[in-house]
């Protein structure tokens, strides 16, 4: 067993804005249908409007924007965002301004999550798929500019907070779950999660690197795939080792443990089975997973325990939130449930 490293989280500026620690649990059930343990992590009761995985990471994006004098938090996501809406009621919560890039096909019912940014008072700019895919960075910028020009300081937090900084969040996640942990008298043998952006899946391998060097970090993919995320993870967890002067340690390309496969018809899109297979999971367990991500990445594991291409036993899912993704798909739900 090779033996944890300092705390990388010693020098690092956080402010407390999620309710931690988090519950952990056993999926009794489902953990009996397919033979192993598998317990859940409820990321998705990190609190209410800033409920999920992204408050996680905002907690050290924000305390960075506040260092630098920021009046403004500028952020992107997709219409539904979980990590746009977050970022709105941190915003509101510090007396800040949020603004968001939201990106559309066509003019979007005020419903879900850009109901709720509307509620949180978030000035929205929409933007094109391709001009999302292609300028996001630039328009941000260009944002930011307009604000400076009225003397307001602004701070562009990147889609889904998935940076050097925002890494950190799922670095005290397993902090945080390794205490648990003991409490609980288990010793995981891997944590799953959902891969979005990057962000959780690379701040919980470069966590199991600090915290606990002898667990597998197993994701999901719910858009893009895994040679997309392998370079963000390098290149981003990469940039958390550089700010903590960890030049020793690297992310590597055989760190990375994606799984491709359960995306389906596309990002947000759902098929009847992945609702089928959350209706399932509700009923068996009594946990509700969203459309968009860990329905999706549970769904994964699920069938690649059932494939028999899991070997581990003990297993962490990351339940990272996103429940009001569930509401703009009542039409699609309401006949499968
Ligand atoms: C509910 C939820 N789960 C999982 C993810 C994926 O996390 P990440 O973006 O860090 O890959 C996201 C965001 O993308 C999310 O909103």
């Amino acid at each position: 067993m090779s033996a944890p490293l300092n705390d990388p989280l010693k020098n690092i500026s956080r402010i407390d804005l999620a309710s931690l620690p988090t519950p952990v649990y056993k999926l009794n059930n489902l953990s009996s249908e397919l033979g192993k343990e598998i317990y859940v992590k409820r990321d998705d009761l990190t609190g209410v409007e800033t409920s999920g995985n992204k408050v996680r990471k905002l907690e050290f994006a924000v305390a960075d924007a506040l260092k630098n004098n920021a009046d403004v938090l500028i952020t992107c996501g997709g219409i539904q965002s979980n990590h746009c809406r977050a970022t709105a009621a941190v915003a509101a919560r510090l007396g800040l301004k949020s603004h968001l890039l939201l990106r559309i096909d066509d003019t979007p019912p005020v419903e879900g999550n850009y109901l709720l940014d509307k509620i949180l008072g978030a000035d929205i700019t929409f933007v094109s798929r391709p001009d999302y895919s292609n300028r996001r960075t630039e328009i941000m910028e260009g944002i930011a500019e307009g604000y400076k020009e009225k003397g307001l300081n602004a701070y562009i937090i990147p889609e889904g907070a998935s940076n050097g900084i925002g890494n950190f969040g799922y670095i005290n996640a397993v902090k945080e779950a390794v205490s648990q942990e003991k409490e609980l008298h288990i010793d995981f043998d891997a944590y799953v999660c959902a891969v979005g952006s990057g962000g959780t899946f690379t701040g919980l391998l470069l966590g199991t690197k600090f915290y606990a060097p002898d667990k597998k970090v197993i994701g999901f993919t719910v858009c893009d795939d895994r040679s997309y995320f392998a370079d963000i993870a390098i290149k981003t967890g990469n940039d958390t080792l550089d700010l903590i002067g960890h030049k020793d340690i690297r992310v590597k390309d055989e760190d990375i443990n994606i799984i491709d496969g359960y995306m389906g018809i596309g990002y947000a899109v759902s098929t009847d089975d992945e609702l089928k297979f959350i209706r399932d999971a509700a009923r068996k367990d009594g946990v509700i997973f969203d459309p968009v991500y860990t329905g999706k990445a549970f769904r994964g594991l699920y069938n690649e325990i059932k494939k028999g291409n899991i070997r581990e036993d003990k297993i962490l899912f990351f339940h990272t939130g996103g429940l009001y993704g569930l509401f703009p798909k009542q039409d699609q739900l309401a006949w499968i449930v």
